[in-house]
């Protein structure tokens, strides 16, 4: 796929390129998250941002998928804990576990990490500087968590926890569709 010219940075300004670029493509924009077992976080983000995407009659507009980077729940549908929580929010989680490959960074357009590790190890995994500039911060489109810089993995956690990631991930991705939409400008 073709990608804007602009070289790799950490800056905001080559932030604003990607989203603006993404803002005006034709086709539909590919979005996927990335958890480490993608069996809690990155299956719930994908099926919120999925309703809200739907909710503002834009399914055609993004393909949405999430992954992990560790391969040990593949094939597995979401964790139980996460799958009652997300539930008891209108949430219905299908996903089935998969890996992260190679070829994502091909086919997606924007990745979404949870966490430091997600964001370096994916960092360290894509295989150009084109590929590296699509990683993106899940919590760097929340606007009602002040200072938060991550999704806390909830797997050893208990109730809480799982609340407290669906908090975190309904304000992200509520920034990250207004982030992607045209007329939110
Ligand atoms: P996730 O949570 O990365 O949000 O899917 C986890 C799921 C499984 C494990 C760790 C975190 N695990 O160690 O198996």
């Amino acid at each position: 796929m073709a990608m804007p010219d602009f070289q790799h940075s950490d800056d905001c300004c080559a932030n604003t390129d990607i989203l603006q670029m993404l803002k005006r493509k034709k086709e539909p924009v590919r979005v996927l998250f990335v958890c480490l077992g993608n069996i809690c976080r990155s299956p719930a983000a994908e099926e919120i941002f999925r309703r809200i995407i739907e909710s503002r009659g834009l399914a055609g507009r993004f393909e949405i998928d999430s992954a992990g980077l560790y391969a040990g729940h593949a094939g597995e549908l979401p964790d139980r804990r996460m799958r009652l929580h997300a539930f008891q929010r209108g949430y219905n989680l299908t996903h089935h576990s998969r890996p992260v490959r190679e070829r994502d960074f091909e086919d997606f357009d924007l990745i979404l990490s949870m966490d430091d590790s997600n964001y370096s190890r994916l960092r360290a995994f894509a295989p150009t500087l084109e590929a590296e500039a699509k990683i993106r911060r899940t919590t760097d489109f929340c606007r009602h968590h002040p200072g938060i810089d991550h999704v806390p993995d909830p797997y050893y956690d208990g109730a809480e926890g799982f609340e407290r990631v669906l908090d975190i991930l309904e304000d992200a991705c509520a920034g990250l569709a207004d982030s992607l939409t045209p007329d939110a400008e």
